[in-house]
């Protein structure tokens, strides 16, 4: 019976033990049927600037891209962001002689339709689980709208706050951006490619662009290869150990080289070392730019270095269109190289199931589902206020009665809507009516005998001074006054980098008017940076860092004023005390002349004109309950080789409120043969403790958290002395002394 059984099968479906043609076999068998000019034209993508977002408009100036995509000399297309659009698009494509689909990307940085906090504000949660969550939002209404590829997440470690990208990092710690950056990944590509809601995740800008000298953007960047190990390519390297489906490559040079033709991390190391199958797509332009940098001859010469290096896919710059074919047909390049970056495009499209169907991802009903999904702005209104940090409350008048006779909201960002979306959002036509100012939401919440004044006080960025005193007499008709004061959405980002990162304008001249009121005040500051606020930071005894955050920003804002949430965010940045002392960074090295404490300035690593510590650290971040450490022990103060160190101490909620807490715990190696940070995070746990609750959180250490690399690249642990440490922030700490026999 049982062979009449599988003969039949095999009749109907073929051996059941035969798989499948693979996709490798199905890439050869497409790579020998393709021109040169074909292949040049799947590593090429090119931008679609449609303003219109909801129809297939096409402008007069994208004609030639439609002519190319009938040709099949053209692979992928970024920015178009509709199931209209990409349909159309798909449509030329099927008109080519391969009918080979093309990929639709788009920067999806920090949510979509539904948009979160900028990631320097989800970084600041600490809450790997949120932070996953937005991404898989992300992708589920990217790919409803039409989208394959995100161009996220961004993993560059900065400790610069005058790089305006710090907005869209996670910070300063290569252990934090590393748990992010993975977080992140899952989140985009979800059960996998293939799946109707994942899209391919793409780690950028390979490699420490987050390091340009000056904190200037595209500027050069100079590390030693074990900097560029130790601090920039961890997060790369758990990206693709997480199976990111592709990179994107920087527009620096790292010591001499520009990134797009940097061999050594795109070949020997990614696609080497690391084994990365994905494919590498050059940032905008960034092969084109080889010339500018001085290290191509012109365009030709470019696209030689950039295919030979790695660069799979080139961004924008036309030049592989222009260049490939007869680089090949000359003989300069062996048909191999190109064969071998196409091999990455094309597995990638079949993975994602559209040479199955290409028009699997227009669907116009998923498209609608995803337009407005209260799921998702519940989630983005829960997400933005566990992004908020709490930096002081000394008078505690937060949190708010909602029962306060008279609110007044000062400051131009008091009634902004799509300033929350920060920098990089896709712009929707509805995104006024959609997004909740800061003003709503206190609006929402404050009881019917309330009342809520505003007034703007001054713009953001000049020296009109005429609003003041309308703001000044709203305030004195208020019970409290909250200020919202920082940066505009469009002061950090791509290609924002700031040399003052002082509040601009005339913002902290309205804050010492309204504050001579003597009225109660509590200081929001809108940021996609750390920022420079001393005089704010000495005087005004509530702050609450609000960064940008997203559709859903006034509500988040609300619900911690109000006290609905109790704020438990942490820096993940420190913050500077002025301009003059960036680069600052908990992590640092104690030098052969420390300053014993911050007023030290004699003959110590110090400024003779400012205290050495930070205005706020790395980790920083107060709650309305206060949080006791106890009870502080190791399993052993002898640990021997891979022997696993455990660590608990015991957190005590000794105040009134509920709340969150981020247990972080950091080691330093006392001796090394290089020297070694005063300070790494090696583990963090984010706690709930309702009042007067406490909780034994426990970590463990083993050897793997002690390794780093030498002066030779060797990634090995020492014996020798460390200290151990758990607190609060990256300063108030206990710490323990051990000594690690190998
Ligand atoms: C930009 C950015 C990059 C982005 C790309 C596409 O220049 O550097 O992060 O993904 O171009 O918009």
């Amino acid at each position: 019976m049982k062979k009449i059984l599988l003969s039949i099968f095999i009749m109907g479906f073929g051996s059941p033990f035969s798989a499948q043609k693979s996709i490798d076999q199905k890439v050869s068998d497409l790579l020998a049927k393709m021109t040169v000019e074909e292949k040049a034209g799947q590593l090429s993508q090119l931008n679609s600037d449609w303003e219109d977002l909801t129809g297939p408009i096409l402008q007069k100036k994208d004609e030639d891209k439609v002519v190319l995509i009938q040709q099949g000399k053209l692979g992928s297309i970024l920015n178009v962001r509709s199931v209209a659009q990409t349909r159309m698009l798909q449509e030329y494509a099927m008109k080519s002689r391969l009918r080979i689909p093309l990929l639709f990307g788009q920067d999806v940085i920090h949510g979509f339709r539904t948009t979160f906090p900028v990631n320097i504000g989800q970084a600041a949660s600490w809450d790997l689980n949120l932070i996953e969550k937005s991404e898989r939002i992300a992708a589920t209404e990217a790919a409803a709208f039409g989208i394959h590829w995100t161009f996220a997440p961004m993993v560059d470690i900065s400790r610069d706050p005058r790089w305006g990208r710090v907005m869209e990092g996670s910070g300063e710690d290569t252990y934090l951006g590393s748990l992010i950056g993975v977080a992140r990944v899952k989140g985009f590509q979800g059960k996998g490619l293939g799946n109707i809601d994942a899209v391919m995740a793409c780690a950028k800008h390979f490699a420490a662009y987050g390091a340009a000298v000056g904190g200037r953007d595209y500027n050069s960047v100079d590390v030693s290869l074990r900097q560029l190990h130790e601090t920039y390519l961890p997060p790369f390297k758990a990206a693709a150990e997480a199976g990111v489906a592709t990179f994107m490559n920087s527009f620096n040079d790292i010591n001499g080289i520009p990134a797009t033709a940097d061999a050594y991390i795109q070949r020997d190391l990614l696609k080497g070392k690391w084994g990365f199958k994905g494919f590498v797509v050059s940032d905008w332009g960034s092969i084109g730019e080889m010339v500018n940098h001085g290290y191509a001859k012109d365009k030709t010469d470019a696209s030689l270095k950039a295919i030979l290096a790695g660069s799979d896919m080139d961004m924008e710059s036309r030049a592989y269109i222009e260049n490939l074919p007869q680089l090949v047909k000359e003989g300069t390049i062996d048909i191999k190289i190109i064969d071998d970056a196409v091999r990455r495009v094309l597995t990638k499209k079949f993975e994602l199931g559209l040479f199955d169907d290409p028009f699997r991802f227009c669907n116009d009903d998923r498209q609608k589902q995803q337009t407005n999904n209260p799921e998702h702005r519940k989630f983005g209104r829960e997400f933005g206020s566990k992004s908020i940090v709490l930096l002081k409350n000394e008078t505690s008048i937060l949190p708010l009665s909602k029962t306060t006779k008279t609110i007044a909201l000062i400051g131009p960002f008091g009634k902004e809507t799509t300033a929350n979306h920060g920098f990089w959002a896709v712009p929707f036509k509805d995104d006024k009516d959609r997004i909740i100012s800061q003003y709503d939401g206190i609006k929402n919440q404050l009881s019917k005998n309330s009342t809520l004044l505003y007034a703007k006080g001054s713009n953001v960025d000049d020296e009109d001074r005429s609003m003041f005193a309308e703001a000044v007499e709203t305030a004195r008709n208020a019970d409290v006054v909250i200020m919202t004061l920082g940066e505009g959405p469009n002061m950090s980002g791509e290609a924002k980098s700031r040399s003052n990162i002082h509040f601009s304008g005339v913002q902290e001249e309205l804050l010492k008017e309204i504050s001579k009121t003597g009225k109660p005040s509590v200081l929001l500051i809108n940021a996609g940076r750390p920022l420079v606020f001393d005089w704010a930071a000495d005087h005004i005894p509530t702050i609450m860092y609000t960064w940008w955050l997203g559709t859903e920003a006034g509500n988040s804002i609300a619900d911690v004023l109000f006290g609905a949430v109790n704020p438990g965010g942490k820096l993940p940045m420190t913050f500077p005390r002025t301009e003059g002392q960036i680069p600052v960074y908990y992590n640092h090295y104690n030098t052969g002349r420390p300053a014993a404490k911050s007023t030290d300035r004699n003959y110590v690593s110090a400024y003779i004109d400012l205290d050495n510590d930070p205005k706020y650290p790395f980790g920083y971040g107060l709650s309305y309950t206060n949080f006791n450490y106890s009870d502080f022990q190791l399993s052993s103060e002898h640990p021997t080789g891979n022997q696993e160190l455990k660590i608990s101490v015991t957190v005590t909620n000794t105040g009134n409120f509920d709340g969150e807490e981020v247990v972080q715990l950091y080691i330093r190696d006392l001796v090394g043969k290089v020297v070694r940070p005063v300070k790494e995070l090696k583990g963090f746990q984010k706690i709930f403790l309702k009042k007067g609750e406490r909780r034994t959180v426990t970590f463990s250490l083993n050897p793997e958290s002690l390794k780093f690399y030498d002066d030779q690249l060797s990634y090995e642990w020492e014996e020798g002395e460390f200290d151990i440490m758990v607190g609060t922030d990256s300063e108030n700490v206990q710490t323990k002394r051990i000594y690690w026999k190998k």
